[in-house]
């Protein structure tokens, strides 16, 4: 459920026509409703509250401080996975005691900056990262609170880049090897480890990968109780998938429930890391048709957004339904296109073989469900500025990134000195 509608016609975020705004800031740009975002957190939030959790918004979805701050206005956390996630969720006023620290390589200043700025829990995911986090603990005369990620060897059956818990994949320790670094992890100095954290994987539709991986970590927790270790934080990670086309996503009320079947007996403070299911549906990608040209077997529609700004289609194969902003006249009549940017690339595209009613140049198409892995995943090939992000709030509406310019991107840039001197020494030519 969102909060983009048409209304006469047109389509709305909330009482904003997006007409309006792409007259403001131009093209493309992302749009995203902030009524959306706090109803999708509203909605998690009750679903899971029996077991009265800290839920961290995987900042790594969405990381627009105005996105962070206002889901923190709400109380949620943050999940983190870099200084700068957590620099972002810190200045949009996240409380460091509800910060969790993800990630698999973490470096020495990751760590020290973590340590210093008081988050809640560093979760580990090596022994190697226990260690030179026992030793920056100790350094710096504090005390890290430590769950560490265990790998279920669970296959959460999404996409292969999305997938994290099983044996093969790079994340968390093996859960067959696992007790053992807990026992080593416990002699280490400057270390509370208190927790067990897993995530299994992204846009996971089926409950059933959930169950057997919550289940193995539930076991698992009691092992390392019978063995003498104080557990008492389990993370169970995010990843509950949403609806692009025709999946049919997990409602939250049921994962809720099913989490309290599984693990809800170990009275185990509980953290979840929801992403895509916050942020997902929140967003829109707005772009504008340059040219529609004919192909043999099908139109090809070229717009101004690329897969810099949105790469999930060419990346994962990943749907994102495309409608257009003034809903045309003639919908009965559809034609088969490509939707694709102006990067020369095959792979640049939005979508691919779609029916869409007729458009023309001009025309300004509304990519959805573009809120999460969207605006933070795009790049700047092509020397393609990095667009602008606008919230939208009931009928008023502000630009939380403005558009950056070709000179923004150079500013960071320089000839080397020895041209300077080059230019200063060469013969002038004679003509
Ligand atoms: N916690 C951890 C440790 C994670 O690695 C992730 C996502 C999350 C939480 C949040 O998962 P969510 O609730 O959003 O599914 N770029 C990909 C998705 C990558 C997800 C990476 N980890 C995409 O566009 O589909």
């Amino acid at each position: 459920m969102d909060y983009f509608a048409y209304k006469n016609g047109e389509l709305f975020a909330e009482d904003v026509a997006i007409r309006h705004i792409a007259k403001a800031v131009g093209t493309p740009f992302y749009v995203y409703s902030s009524a959306t975002l706090e109803r999708h957190y509203r909605v998690f939030a009750k679903a899971v509250s029996a077991l009265n959790p800290m839920i961290c918004f995987a900042v790594k979805a969405n990381s627009n401080i105005a996105v962070i701050s206002t889901l923190a206005r709400l109380g949620a956390g943050a999940d983190v996975v870099s200084v700068g996630e957590l620099t972002r969720a810190l200045a949009a006023g996240v409380a460091p005691e509800k910060i969790i620290y993800s990630g698999v390589g973490k470096t020495e200043s990751d760590l020290r900056r973590a340590l210093t700025a008081g988050v809640h829990q560093i979760n580990a995911e090596s022994e190697a990262e226990l260690n030179l986090l026992s030793r920056v603990a100790e350094d710096l005369g504090l005390t890290a609170q430590v769950a560490i990620r265990i790998n279920p060897d669970v296959d959460a059956k999404t996409h292969e880049k999305i997938t994290t818990g099983k044996a093969e994949n790079k994340f968390g320790i093996d859960i067959a090897l696992a007790r053992e670094v807990y026992r080593r992890a416990a002699k280490l100095p400057g270390l509370r480890v208190a927790g067990v954290a897993l995530h299994i994987g992204s846009q996971l539709t089926d409950l059933t990968p959930y169950r057997e991986a919550y289940g193995r970590a539930a076991a698992f927790v009691e092992m390392l109780r019978a063995d003498g270790h104080t557990i008492n934080q389990l993370d169970l990670g995010g990843g509950l998938g949403i609806t692009y086309h025709d999946e049919v996503a997990p409602s939250p009320e049921a994962y809720g429930k099913m989490v309290r079947e599984v693990v809800g007996h170990l009275g185990c403070k509980i953290s979840f890391e929801p992403g895509r299911l916050i942020a997902g549906n929140a967003g829109l990608l707005i772009t504008r048709v340059i040219f529609v040209k004919d192909g043999i077997d099908r139109k090809f529609c070229i717009v101004d957004g690329a897969m810099n700004d949105l790469i999930r289609p060419t990346l994962y194969n990943a749907y994102h339904e495309i409608i257009p902003v003034l809903a045309a006249g003639s919908e009965d009549v559809r034609f088969k296109m490509d939707i694709v940017g102006p990067i020369c690339e095959s792979g640049d595209y939005l979508a691919k073989d779609r029916e869409m009613p007729a458009l023309d140049n001009g025309n300004l198409l509304a990519v959805r469900t573009a809120g999460a892995y969207a605006a933070v995943m795009a790049s700047v090939y092509n020397s393609r500025a990095l667009v602008p992000e606008v919230m939208v709030r009931g009928d008023a509406y502000s630009i939380i990134r403005k558009r950056w310019t070709v000179e923004d991107m150079m500013e960071l840039e320089s000839f080397p000195e020895w041209q300077a001197e080059e230019d200063r020494t060469a013969r002038p030519k004679s003509g």
